[in-house]
C-alpha cells in the first residue's frame, strides 16, 4: 500500500501535465498544493496568484505571509497542514476562475481530499466555500463548522473563513478572520471528541 505522500507525489506529477482547461498554456507553473500528506486540516484557497505561479507553491505572496502568521497564532506551521487551491493554474491577471475552469480542476482537488482524508477542510474565501457549500453567504457562515455529504468524498466537516487576501487591508474583516482562525483548534478538538 502506497503512503499518502507517495500517492500525492504521483497525483502532482500527473497534474503537471493537465490540459483539461485553457489555463495551463497561459500559466508558468501548475500549483498543486503542499504540506503534510497526513494532515488533519486542509486549507483550500481559490487559485494561484503571480508569486504562486512563478514558484509553483501555494500561498507564498502577501496573503500567504498572513496565512503563515495566523497558523503561528495557533501553534501550527505550514508543514503541519495541507494547503491547496480550487484551481491549480493561475487565471490571467488574477481574474476569478471561470465555472468551467473550476469544474475541469475539480477531479484533482477531489483526488487530493480522498488521499489526505482531512478531519477538517478550511475554505478560504467565497469561491472555495461556494465549491463545497453552494448558495451560502460568507458574511453569514464564516467561523461556523458545517457537516456536508459531498459526492465522491462522503461526510466532511467544513469551516469557512474569509480569504486572507481580502482581509489583509480591511481592518474589520482582518479582525474577524483572526478571531475565526483562532477557533480552529477548538473546532478540531470537537470533531475528534465526537469521533471517539
Ligand atoms: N490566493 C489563493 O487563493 N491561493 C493562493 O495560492 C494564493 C493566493
Amino acid at each position: 500500500m502506497k503512503s499518502k505522500k507517495e500517492q500525492l507525489d504521483e497525483l502532482n506529477a500527473r497534474m503537471a501535465k493537465c490540459s483539461a482547461c485553457a489555463l495551463r498554456p497561459v500559466c508558468k507553473n501548475v500549483v498543486p498544493g503542499e504540506g503534510n500528506a497526513e494532515a488533519e486540516i486542509m486549507f483550500i484557497g481559490e487559485a494561484p496568484g503571480q508569486k504562486e505561479d512563478e514558484t509553483g507553491h501555494p500561498f507564498v505572496g502577501a496573503a500567504g505571509k498572513f496565512l503563515n502568521e495566523m497558523l503561528a497564532m495557533i501553534n501550527l506551521k505550514r508543514e503541519d497542514v495541507y494547503i491547496a487551491n480550487v484551481v491549480k493554474c493561475r487565471p490571467p491577471q488574477n481574474r476569478d476562475p471561470l465555472p468551467d475552469e473550476i469544474a475541469a480542476c475539480w477531479p484533482w482537488l477531489l483526488a487530493q481530499i480522498k488521499i489526505i482524508q482531512p478531519k477538517l477542510i478550511v475554505t478560504l474565501g467565497r469561491h472555495s466555500m461556494e465549491r463545497f457549500l453552494p448558495g451560502m453567504k460568507i458574511s453569514q457562515v464564516h467561523g461556523k463548522a458545517m457537516r456536508r455529504e459531498i459526492p465522491g468524498i462522503g461526510k466532511q466537516i467544513f469551516y469557512t473563513l474569509y480569504h486572507p487576501a481580502a482581509a489583509l487591508y480591511n481592518g474589520g474583516m482582518r479582525e474577524t478572520l483572526i478571531k475565526d482562525f483562532r477557533r480552529i483548534p477548538k473546532v478540531l478538538k470537537k470533531i475528534k471528541k465526537e469521533a471517539e
